[in-house]
C-alpha cells in the first residue's frame, strides 16, 4: 500500500516540512486547500474577531475545503500536517477528516508551530474518525531534519 501526505498550510512552513516528509518517506503529497485562502488579516491572533480566531472559539467551524479526487483506498497510512493554532490542529483538518471515510487507515501527525506541542490536537481529532482508527502524534517539524532523521522518526 501507498503512503499519503496530506497538509494545510496558511504561510508555507507546513507545506515545505510536508514536502520534506513526503520525499523522505516516498509518500504522495495532498495539499488540503481552503475555497476561501486566508489572508494575514485572517490569521491575526491578536484580534478576538479575526477569521481564525473566529473559527478557533466555534468548536463546530469547518471552513470549507477544494474539493479534489482523492482515492483513499490506495493508502494504509495517512500522515496529516498543520500549524498549530491556539494548541490545536486547525478546523480545515477537521472538515478534511470528515469528508473522507478513514476507516481502517492509520492517521500519524505533523505540525508545526511557534513552539507549541500537539496540546490537544489529537483528541479533537479522533473525535472526527471512526474510533477503531489510530490517531498518533507524530512530531513537531520545526527543525530541519534529514531524509534519514525523517525517514526513522516517521517510518
Ligand atoms: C491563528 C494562529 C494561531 C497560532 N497558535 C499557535 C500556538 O498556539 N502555538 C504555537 O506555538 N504557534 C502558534 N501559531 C504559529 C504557527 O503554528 C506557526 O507559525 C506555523 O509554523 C505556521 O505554519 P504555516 O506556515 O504552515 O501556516 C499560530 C499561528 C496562527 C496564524
Amino acid at each position: 500500500m501507498d503512503k499519503l501526505v496530506a497538509y494545510f498550510s496558511a504561510t508555507g512552513t507546513t507545506e515545505c516540512a510536508a514536502k520534506q516528509l513526503a520525499q523522505a518517506l516516498s509518500a504522495d503529497l495532498y495539499e488540503i486547500e481552503p475555497v476561501e485562502k486566508y489572508t494575514s488579516a485572517d490569521l491575526n491572533w491578536m484580534d478576538k474577531k479575526s477569521r481564525s480566531s473566529l473559527e478557533m472559539k466555534d468548536p463546530k467551524s469547518r471552513p470549507a475545503i477544494v474539493k479534489k479526487a482523492l482515492d483513499l483506498d490506495r493508502y494504509d497510512t495517512i500522515y496529516i500536517g498543520f500549524p498549530i493554532w491556539w494548541y490545536v490542529a486547525p478546523r480545515i483538518i477537521e472538515t478534511f477528516l470528515e469528508s473522507y471515510d478513514f476507516a481502517n487507515k492509520k492517521i500519524v501527525l505533523f505540525a508545526t508551530s511557534g513552539g507549541s506541542h500537539f496540546g490537544k490536537a489529537a483528541d479533537v481529532l479522533r473525535k472526527c474518525v471512526p474510533s477503531s482508527t489510530p490517531i498518533i502524534e507524530g512530531h513537531l517539524l520545526n527543525d530541519i531534519y534529514t531524509k534519514e532523521q525523517l525517514k526513522s522518526l516517521f517510518d
